[in-house]
């Protein structure tokens, strides 16, 4: 006891370090391991005590660190604020989120068939090898087709709309939604390991029952009842809307579920990033010549010169300006009057979750979600992004163009 009392006296406490290492966790447990050191000064010299814990932290306590909403669990709370709402869209949602976890998986693969010389017209079974647009294409539509809640999917990889057949008996859970999708966005990127994406798009059906019609396919922007896209980068993440704010949800591939991550997401109102080809320049009109040059300039006041982001895969690049601010440009130019991008399938889209955002979209003349589609394939420039920028570059093509 004097011993002990001595000790005490003699020694003073300059310091403690605190290390706390996750070692294993899962779905159901949740260990970390805590080293403290404590530093002590005797007499004449210093002295450390490590001490070591593991502490092991119940699923019930893992699930409380892990903001644990599945997507499906937010769509279902969503809808339930609608009175009248059936439940058919979140299990469409639900069917969309399943074939992106599919293609996710096929995606992380695509290299490593890759190597392994796999690809070509066979593969070791003496199956077809499918191009992962295609796949990816194949299995959005089979996933929302088993769902029985569409009477329509229009796809980027197909020539037209291919009309679904009712699979319910209960009329009043006929299938009553379309849905519009880019299955592989920048797909171009695949063999380069560079982030690339699904964008998907949904509608109400209007004919009343039986397979869907071309009528039902081709509304306008502002008539879509949800939209998202899935980047498959270093995680998957899929960002959607049904009209109530914009939300982002991380796939977990411990769990096999995406996991609420980014709640309400607001795009800055005005950013300091252009995303754009500037190996188009040359065939751009006047205006947006004038306004990529303004960007370039240097004033302080303005925030100039922006920095210049292109991955070249929209999805990538349109998720990073949503996160940091920006504006993502396809411009028309002398060779395609009509810019690059797909109305239905890419800048509908993206143009709802943009405003959702706080955001803004347009052809640099006229709002994305109102123009009246005349085909399924037709082509928009897109100017999307910060509210400010964006009504920055339509004032250049409005006073040059
Ligand atoms: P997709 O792979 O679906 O055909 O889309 C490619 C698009 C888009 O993702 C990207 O922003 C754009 O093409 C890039 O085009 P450039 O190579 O002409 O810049
Ligand atoms: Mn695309
Ligand atoms: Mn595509």
């Amino acid at each position: 006891m004097f011993k002990l009392l001595f000790f005490i006296k003699s020694i003073k406490l300059i310091g403690f370090f605190i290390i706390i290492n996750t070692i294993f966790a899962n779905f159901t447990d949740f260990y970390v391991q805590i080293y403290i050191r404590i530093i002590i000064r005797e007499k004449h010299n210093h002295r450390y005590i490590n001490l070591k814990f593991l502490y092991y932290i119940s699923r019930k306590t893992s699930i409380m660190i892990y903001k644990f909403k599945t997507l499906y669990r937010h769509i279902i709370e969503e809808e339930r604020k609608i009175p009248e709402a059936t439940g058919q869209l979140s299990d469409l949602l639900a069917d969309i989120a399943l074939a992106c976890k599919v293609i996710s998986l096929e995606v992380n693969r695509a290299g490593l068939i890759d190597i392994l010389g796999f690809t070509g017209t066979k593969n070791i079974q003496g199956e077809k090898v499918k191009k992962l647009d295609v796949y990816a294409n194949d299995i959005l539509t089979y996933s929302m087709q088993m769902g029985g809640h569409i009477c329509a999917v229009c796809s980027e990889e197909e020539v037209t709309f291919i009309p679904i057949k009712e699979i319910y008996e209960d009329k009043v859970l006929h299938n009553k939604y379309v849905c519009h999708f880019d299955p592989l966005d920048g797909s171009s990127n695949i063999d380069a390991n560079i982030s690339i994406g699904t964008i998907f798009s949904i509608y109400k059906r209007l004919s009343t029952h039986g397979p869907g019609t071309i009528e039902d396919c081709l509304q306008q922007g502002i008539k879509q009842i949800a939209a998202g896209y899935v980047v498959y980068g270093s995680s998957t993440i899929l960002v959607y809307t049904a009209g109530k704010g914009v939300h982002g949800f991380t796939l977990d591939p411990s769990v096999g579920e995406f996991l609420l991550s980014h709640e309400n997401m607001k795009i800055p109102k005005k950013s300091k990033i252009f995303s754009v080809n500037e190996g188009n320049y040359e065939k751009w009109s006047e205006g947006t010549k004038r306004y990529i040059d303004y960007l370039k300039q240097n004033d302080k006041s303005t925030g100039r010169p922006y920095s210049g982001r292109y991955v070249g895969s929209l999805v990538a690049d349109f998720h990073r300006n949503l996160l940091y601010g920006g504006i993502f440009m396809y411009p028309a130019d002398k060779n395609s009057k009509h810019g690059k991008l797909r109305l239905m399938y890419e800048a509908n889209p993206l143009s709802f979750i943009a405003e959702q955002a706080g955001g803004r979209s347009s052809d640099g003349k006229t709002r994305i979600l109102d123009i009246i589609p005349e085909t399924l394939h037709q082509r928009t420039p897109l100017f999307i992004g910060s509210k400010e920028d964006v009504k920055q570059a339509e004032k250049f093509i409005s006073e040059y163009d």
